[in-house]
């Protein structure tokens, strides 16, 4: 068994004291599918049961790799089924939810799906775990858009969620409801806000690969309003430690922010792409802004560095330069998933 599979203060036993028996739900996209990846690559006394929609966001060919790993299997169902997560948690020790609908501008266009995906689905989740296997563990993979954005400072763990996106709302209110589940019922549930991922497999339309692709097929590269929005940047195998921390350390009803600490604007970004790429800077197009677009998101990370041991690993300039080399050596991945916003030669017009 992995050492710190159990302990105090984290409620989680394993059901078979050998293997840990795990269930990813959205295990298809971005985060889930490197999650996989490197939770079989670091222990060998896991097994895994990938549930995913095969929503957008979603592609079988992130996990092509794992043909044949006795160690995994795949299930195509929606996490907001009730019948299918009632006989899923049945039999695994934890499970960590990524499923959810991400994009930002596309919960503008359309709230709906990101309310039963984000919102309800979590809440299936939690009453399949309460009815059908009380001792399971959730990690529910939240973000830093719950607390809205900062001028100064970062957000702590126990700060005011604030929500500005549909997006942001969904997702700050499954954490409200696992919260709820933790104090009303006891169920053994930890929350992580994390801020940006970038690194293989994330999907075209956002920010990094967008950028990296546009300036591939040298098309013009859009930056909402002046670009000045700040983020904070994380490569994806960090935010997996830390995910996977914390479903081993992570103590019960606790939520635990996860910081890259690499803060840059949006045109920062862009521009070190450019660079990166040798392409000129004049094929950046500033266009209309999103609507209650936050001006910048900042976490502190310091409860999951002092209590759980993790800090991330890769430096930002490296990771970046290893993004954009693998966007650059697969094409045959992005091709087939990138749509008109990132294919088209000139920047859209977004409708709000
Ligand atoms: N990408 C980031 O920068 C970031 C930062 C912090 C937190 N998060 C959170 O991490 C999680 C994963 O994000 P991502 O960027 O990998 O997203 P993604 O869009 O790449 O992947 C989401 C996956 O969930 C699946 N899915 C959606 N609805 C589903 C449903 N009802 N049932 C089953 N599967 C469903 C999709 O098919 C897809 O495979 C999300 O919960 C997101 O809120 C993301």
């Amino acid at each position: 068994m992995t050492p710190g599979a159990t302990g105090r203060g984290t409620g989680f036993t394993l059901l078979t004291g050998e293997k840990m028996r795990l269930l990813v739900t959205g295990g298809y996209g971005f985060i889930g599918s490197n999650f996989i990846r490197h939770v079989l690559n670091r222990h060998t006394d896991v097994e895994i049961v990938n549930v995913d929609s095969l929503s957008y966001g979603s592609n079988p060919s992130n996990l092509k790799n794992l043909e044949g790993d006795k160690r995994y299997r795949f299930v195509r169902g929606s996490i907001c089924d009730t019948g299918l997560m009632g006989e899923l948690v049945k039999n695994v020790d934890a499970i960590v939810n990524f499923a959810a609908e991400s994009h930002v501008d596309r919960s503008i266009a359309d709230p709906w799906p990101f309310f039963r995906s984000n919102t309800e689905g979590v809440l299936v989740i939690l009453e399949a775990i309460r009815r059908n296997n009380g001792n399971a563990k959730l990690v529910q993979v939240g973000t830093d858009e719950s607390y809205g954005d900062i001028l100064e400072g970062s957000f702590k763990e126990e700060d005011r969620l604030k929500p500005s996106s549909p997006y942001a709302a969904s997702k700050a209110s499954a954490d409200l409801f696992c919260l709820a589940y933790h104090r009303t019922y006891g169920l053994n549930v930890c929350i992580t806000r994390c801020t940006n991922n970038f690194g293989p497999y994330q999907f075209p339309e956002k920010l990094i690969p967008k950028t990296i692709i546009r300036a591939m097929l040298n098309f013009r590269i859009p930056i909402y309003g002046s670009g000045r929005n700040v983020r904070d940047w994380i490569y994806v195998s960090d935010h997996c430690e830390a995910l996977d921390t914390v479903l081993r350390k992570g103590r019960k009803g606790e939520t635990y922010n996860i910081a890259g600490g690499n803060e840059f604007s949006n045109l920062q970004i862009v521009s070190r792409i450019l660079e990166l790429m040798g392409r000129p800077m004049d094929l950046i197009e500033f266009v209309e802004d999103r609507p209650g677009h936050d001006v910048r998101y900042s976490l502190d990370s310091s409860k999951i560095r002092s209590e759980l041991g993790w800090s991330p690993r890769h430096r930002f300039e490296e990771s970046l330069r290893t993004t954009v080399e693998w966007y650059i050596a697969n094409e045959w991945w992005w091709r087939p998933l990138a749509g008109e916003q990132v294919l088209h030669p000139t920047p859209w017009k977004l409708k709000w």
